[in-house]
Parts: C-alpha cells; sequence; structure tokens
C-alpha cells in the first residue's frame, strides 16, 4: 500500500557523490587529503585526460591494514573520529567517512595499500569481494578511474581536459602551500606537470605564487590569545585584477569564507583601487573547538564561533603589515617567514596612507567634548605643546586618570603615555574603533541615530552595482542613519549620515558600506547584522594608521577610553592598550630600586 521505499545503497552513495565529488579536482583534494591525514611526506600525483580518465595518488603514509580496506571504501567508517566530541575538535583534514564510498559509487577504484605489519601489500577493487596480494613497497596508492562511468548525465557537466586539469593543479597548489615540508609530483598525460620538493614556507610559496608576487609579499604572524595569523601579504604594488591569488587557510584547510575574505579586503580597502583584489597567502590558526568544519559537503566553508573577534583580529594584523614602514616590517622574521627585500614600494603610496594628515572633524569634535567634561583633562597652561609630559608628581593624585597623558605618537600606530603606574602603550586606531563603534551602538540603539544633514548633497560617481544596493538596501540605509539616492544613472547622491562620522571621508565609508551591504544584504537590520555593519563604519570612521595626532588629540582620545564601555578590550582578548609598570621597565634594564 504505502508508496515510500528505502533508497537501495549504491544510489544512496551515488547521490552523496553528488555534493563530494563534483569534478576530478574534487577527487584529487579527497585522495590528497587522505595522504596527509596518513602522514605521508611524499605524494605523487598522476592524471590522464584531465583526471577523468584517471588519478592515481600514490603516498608514503602509515598504509591501510587488510582487514580495513573494504571499510575505507564503506560509507560512515572513518578512523578519524569516533564520537561528537571529536567531531567538534577534529584536526585531521576528513572526518565523515564518505569519500572514498563516495568517489567509489562513480568511478572505478582501486585501494593497494601495505600497512608496516604485513609482510606484502593489498590491493581491493571497489567492485571485488575480497582483498588480494599485491606489489607495493609502502604506503598507499589509490586509482580512479572512469570518473562518472555509471552516471553518464554527471559527466556532460565536465569540461575541456585542459579546464579540468588546471582545477586539479589548483587543488594541489592549495594542499601544497598548507604543506611545504611534503615533497609532491604531478603528472599529466604522461608529462611532469610540477616536482616540489619538501621546503620551508618561503621557498614553496615562491614556486606556488611566483616570483612577481614575491618581492611584494610582506610577512606577518600576529597572535592575540588564542589566534593567530600567519603568511604573506602583498603590498598594493602587487595587486590582481581577481580573486585568484587568495589564499585563506583555516587550521590548514583551504576555505573560501565570506568572514575571512571580508576582513582581508577592508584591510586592503583604502590603499588598493576599488576594482582591485588584493593577494595572499593567510593561515589562521585556532583552537579546532572554536571552528565547525562540519557545514558544506567540500569542507570550503566553516563556521566561527566568534565570527567578529576574528574578523577584527584578521583586519588589525593585516592593516598592521600593510602600514607598518618599511624599515620596520619583517625585523623579527629571522626562523620562521623569509625577509623579503621589498623591491619597488612607490613612495606615493605611503602618502595615501595619510602621514601627516589633518585630524579628522570628528576628531577635533570629541576631543573638544572632552575638555568641556572635564576641565582638569589635560593641564591648561602646557596641552599641546611639544613634548610636554606631566611632572612625577601629577599623575600620583587620586584624581589623575587611569591612562595618564600623552607623551608621544610611536610610527603612527601607537600613543605613549604616562600614568601613575608608568608607561601606557594605546593602539591608536583599534582603540578609536571601538570608541566609535560603542557610540555608534548606544546611539542607535537610544532611537533613531543622530544624523547630519550635508548643506550640498556630496555626489559619488557609482556603479550600477552600487545603485541597485542603494535601492534595494534604502531602509537598512536609513536605519544605520543614511540618506542616499540615485542621483542619474551613474551617480548617488548623499543627503544625510550618521552625526558621529560627519568628519571622515565620506566617499570610502560609503563606498565600502554598499560593498559590505551588497555581499551580505540585510533585508530586516537584525542586531548582529546591524552590529557588523556598525563595525565597518566605525573602522572607517576611526584615525587611521601614520596620521600625526597632536597631544591635545590624544589627551583626548585616552579620556574617551576611560569613558567607554569595554575600551580596553578591542575583542575577545584583543586589548587596545596595555601597561608597562615602572617595575617592568626596571627589570629591563636590571635596575634594583
Ligand atoms: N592514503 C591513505 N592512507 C591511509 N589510510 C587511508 C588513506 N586513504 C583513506 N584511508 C583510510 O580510509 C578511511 C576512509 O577514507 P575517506 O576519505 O572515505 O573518509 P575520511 O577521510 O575518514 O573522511 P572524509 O569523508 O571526511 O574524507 C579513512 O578514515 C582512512 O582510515
Ligand atoms: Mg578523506
Amino acid at each position: 500500500m504505502g508508496i515510500i521505499k528505502p533508497l537501495p545503497d549504491l544510489l544512496i552513495s551515488q547521490i552523496a557523490a553528488g555534493e563530494v565529488v563534483e569534478r576530478p579536482a574534487s577527487v584529487l583534494k579527497e585522495l590528497l587529503e587522505n595522504s596527509l591525514d596518513a602522514g605521508a611526506t611524499r605524494i605523487d600525483v598522476q592524471l590522464e585526460e584531465g583526471g577523468v580518465r584517471l588519478i592515481r595518488v600514490a603516498d608514503d603514509g602509515g598504509g591501510i591494514a587488510p582487514e580495513d580496506l573494504p571499510l575505507a571504501l564503506a560509507r560512515h567508517a572513518t578512523s578519524k573520529i569516533a564520537s561528537l566530541d571529536d567531531l567538534e575538535r577534529v584536526g585531521s583534514y576528513g572526518f565523515r567517512g564518505e569519500a572514498l564510498a563516495s568517489i567509489a559509487s562513480v568511478a572505478r577504484v582501486t585501494v593497494s595499500s601495505r600497512h608496516p605489519s604485513q609482510p606484502h601489500a593489498f590491493r581491493l577493487r571497489s567492485n571485488a569481494d575480497s582483498a588480494e596480494p599485491a606489489a607495493l613497497a609502502a604506503g598507499t596508492v589509490i586509482e580512479v578511474a572512469d570518473l562518472y562511468f555509471n552516471t553518464p548525465a554527471r559527466r556532460k557537466f565536465l569540461k575541456t581536459e585542459a579546464t579540468e586539469f588546471a582545477h586539479c593543479d589548483e587543488v594541489l597548489r592549495r594542499l601544497a602551500l598548507a604543506r611545504p615540508d611534503v615533497a609532491f609530483t604531478l603528472s599529466h598525460n604522461g608529462s611532469a606537470k610540477r616536482r616540489l620538493a619538501s621546503a620551508d614556507f618561503s621557498h614553496r610559496a615562491r614556486e606556488i605564487i611566483g616570483d612577481e608576487f614575491f618581492p611584494q609579499a610582506r610577512p606577518l604572524d600576529a597572535v592575540a590569545g588564542p589566534l593567530r595569523l600567519s603568511g604573506l601579504a602583498a603590498l598594493p604594488a602587487y595587486s590582481r585584477a581577481g580573486r585568484d591569488e587568495q589564499y585563506f587557510f583555516v587550521n590548514g584547510r583551504f576555505v573560501r569564507d565570506k568572514l575571512l575574505t571580508h576582513a582581508a579586503r577592508q584591510a586592503w580597502a583604502d590603499i588598493l583601487h576599488g576594482a582591485r583584489h588584493p593577494a595572499y597567502v593567510l593561515f589562521l590558526e585556532l583552537d579546532p573547538a572554536g571552528v565547525d568544519v562540519n557545514v558544506h559537503p567540500a569542507k570550503t566553508e566553516v563556521r566561527f564561533r566568534d565570527a567578529r573577534g576574528i574578523h577584527q583580529f584578521i583586519f588589525h594584523a593585516l592593516q598592521r603589515t600593510l602600514a607598518t614602514p618599511l624599515a620596520a616590517a619583517g625585523g623579527d622574521e629571522e626562523t620562521a617567514a623569509p625577509r623579503f627585500v621589498p623591491a619597488a614600494y612607490p613612495q606615493a603610496r605611503q602618502g595615501s596612507l595619510g602621514v601627516g594628515e589633518p585630524a579628522t572633524r570628528a576628531y577635533l569634535e570629541f576631543a573638544r567634548a572632552a575638555f568641556a567634561d572635564d576641565a582638569n583633562a589635560v593641564p591648561p597652561a602646557t596641552e599641546g605643546s611639544p613634548g610636554w609630559a606631566p611632572t612625577p608628581g601629577s599623575t600620583e593624585d587620586a584624581t589623575a586618570p587611569l591612562l595618564g597623558f600623552a607623551i608621544a605618537q610611536l610610527h603612527g600606530i601607537y600613543i605613549l603615555a604616562q600614568n601613575a603606574a608608568g608607561l601606557v602603550l594605546v593602539d591608536m586606531h583599534a582603540a578609536h574603533e571601538r570608541i566609535l563603534y560603542e557610540k555608534l551602538k548606544t546611539d542607535i540603539e537610544a532611537g533613531p541615530p543622530a544624523t547630519q544633514a550635508l548643506l550640498v548633497p556630496l555626489l559619488l560617481a557609482a556603479s550600477p552595482a552600487e545603485l541597485a544596493t542603494v535601492e534595494e538596501q534604502g531602509e537598512t540605509l536609513a536605519a544605520l542613519g543614511f540618506d542616499m539616492a540615485a542621483a542619474g544613472p551613474r551617480e548617488i547622491a548623499v543627503r544625510r549620515l550618521p552625526a558621529l562620522l560627519a568628519g571622515g571621508k565620506v566617499n570610502d565609508l560609503v563606498r565600502s558600506l554598499l560593498r559590505d551591504l551588497a555581499e551580505h544584504p540585510a533585508s530586516r537590520v537584525i542586531e548582529t547584522r546591524r552590529n557588523e555593519l556598525l563595525a565597518t563604519m566605525a573602522c572607517h570612521g576611526a584615525v587611521r594608521a601614520h596620521r600625526t595626532l597632536g597631544l591635545m588629540e590624544m589627551n583626548a582620545l585616552l579620556r574617551q577610553m576611560e569613558a567607554t564601555e569595554r575600551a580596553d578590550q578591542c575583542n575577545h582578548g584583543r586589548p587596545t592598550w596595555v601597561q608597562l609598570s615602572m617595575a617592568e621597565l626596571d627589570k629591563l634594564f636590571m635596575r634594583g630600586r
């Protein structure tokens, strides 16, 4: 009577394969990941006809015991996790026990492996009942022949041999970047295409991304609590027309993640023309429990527990790397990352970072506000005089401000201040961004945000996509305090904007807000999404690295920080300021007190 029937096993696998095995390159990715999970130090890949005819991957990894061979090809069988707990902190590429079974349902698979416990190797074909003895010195060889032989409809979606080979090559390049210690070879139709010896990261990166990128690449290695970002970021002198040289790895896994690319793009936003794309190879490392890798069949997307904190961390680490003056860059890179010689970094670029630019109006405004609130914020007679510092006694009284008084600005990035305890170092941009963000949030939560009308509407040249965003996201923009509309087929008129941001570069602000909205449209302004947009706004309103601040402005920022909630934590552990006490300073100089 009933019409619901269980599906046959083969069909179940073929359906699953539809998600995992999109093309030869996806097969190659699964096989390479398995070899790396097995601890291989050398992997040889042979392809025929773009991988459709044959993909053969040979490794020198730990091998598979003969009794495990049938299980390796079975669905939902894996040696890599055993519980939900394992899944939540998985460190291997594989965890589903799905890949080989899926591949075996749409191709002819042969697994040959020699486990160290065995006197010889065994081989199992996907359609055979049992394994047979085979000749193989060590490791595992997996051959995948005649992809989609039994699902001809799928086969029709494949592109030319050259295209499929190019995708395979790209898969290998990504994993080779993540694992420079492993040697790889790649051949296609019998001719050698790549030969990568085991190397350090800089050599590998040079081989994979090429000689043009390399001289413009800045090494970085930033750590904040449990987060680490390392790799290479190209200065704006080297940019691309597409996103083809953007490699982002999360715990060694290549991902295409909106959050990560967005954070990176923002770091370059000020120094790169909007139509160009930055080039980078970046490795984000964090506790596996903080990232869910089980969200996408090809595992190329991830979900972060603390998305906002990670976004901020990446943005700041990259921005700092790109902004650091050349002389200061790479100073501590003796060991891990190579020291690069950035040959042709144009001086004009530094100008565009805002060296010596006058402070924004917003900045001066809060300086004024701070002084109005508290006449003692800066000793009146001395304010602004260069080299001014409070006398030692003046910081000791009980009303002395927590963050003390500014003494100087370091490399356009840090503010140095003296307080009762000793020296205070403030990350200028991070601190200001935090303050602005909190203010924007408070402002918006208190009702419609305070806005400021522009006497003359600001006209911006706009692309059709930007115009469409203005139209579609009008409500969101209004909720954020913007009034803008199309002013012709290629122009936007901005009539009103949040009062807190009125002093900044409206142009850049509007552009990145529109880009942000276009990429992640917000039909309703839900709170988390709204806060992300506010963060974009704050980031643009915040004082840029390399802007010279007067003592008065610096002191105003310090007072503002003291008055702002959570101002001392940029986000989850990344401080906006640090204290070096006199005792710590004395220790540096072995000075007994
Ligand atoms: N090259 C290899 N060397 C050693 N063992 C392997 C190799 N390839 C596969 N295996 C074994 O076969 C099992 C099944 O592999 P398969 O790729 O199907 O699943 P998985 O890697 O566990 O998970 P996922 O589906 O997420 O890739 C693995 O768990 C592993 O034990
Ligand atoms: Mg696998």
